[in-house]
């Protein structure tokens, strides 16, 4: 996957994934990085799909309706190369925190969804819930910190309630923060989850 891969001043910091929302890039995100943990390393994802010259993370067949078979496809994907980089870069594949904006919160979420280990953490700006009806691995003690916006018209806010408490089922430990906001990603919302972080 096209990425870039910043090495951090300090190893026994967390790898922040980094995944931008559609029409974005690999770049996108990397100021948000900073403002999070300047001393960590930084794993910036470009999503593999293209919408319209778009990139994403997976396909979908309208707004909000995911194609499904593509996003386990993608998924896997994105858990695989998750392993591959850590080996070349040398990072701990176990200490990976996913920093996600929209489709990119989506595709951290359907990690979360469908692989124990897949990230030790995660920040979720404006995410919807990537799959229905599915059981969730055991996700005991995974921190997930989600960004919603009350007027949110792509991410109602009963979309982020049910996220949060099919995370909470699994036993996730979710922290939901509400900005009077729509689906714009907030200077508010960015501090409030290095906040967020700092008390891990
Ligand atoms: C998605 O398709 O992942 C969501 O609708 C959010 C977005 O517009 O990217």
């Amino acid at each position: 996957m096209k990425h870039v891969f910043n090495k951090g001043t300090n190893d026994n910091k967390p790898t922040l994934l980094l995944l931008h929302g559609t029409g974005g890039n690999e770049l996108d995100l990397l100021p948000i990085a900073g403002m999070i943990d300047e001393k960590a390393s930084v794993l910036s994802v470009r999503g593999n799909v293209l919408e319209n010259g778009m990139p994403r993370f997976f396909r979908r067949l309208a707004e909000g309706v995911f194609d499904i078979e593509d996003l386990i496809f993608r998924t896997k994907e994105l858990n695989e190369f998750l392993d591959e980089a850590a080996v070349k870069y040398g990072f701990d594949r176990h200490n990976v925190i996913a920093v996600g904006y929209s489709n990119g919160a989506n595709i951290a979420a359907s990690l979360l969804f469908h692989y124990q280990n897949a990230l030790k953490g995660a920040i979720l700006h404006h995410p919807m819930v990537p799959r229905k009806g599915i059981e969730l691995p055991d996700l005991t003690g995974t921190p997930v910190f989600i960004a919603a916006g009350t007027n949110d018209p792509i991410c109602p806010p009963s979309e982020s309630e049910e996220l949060q408490s099919l995370l909470e089922k699994a036993n996730a430990k979710v922290e939901l923060h509400w900005e009077n906001r729509g689906h714009q990603l907030t200077l508010q919302e960015v501090e409030a989850a290095a906040q967020w972080y700092r008390g891990l």
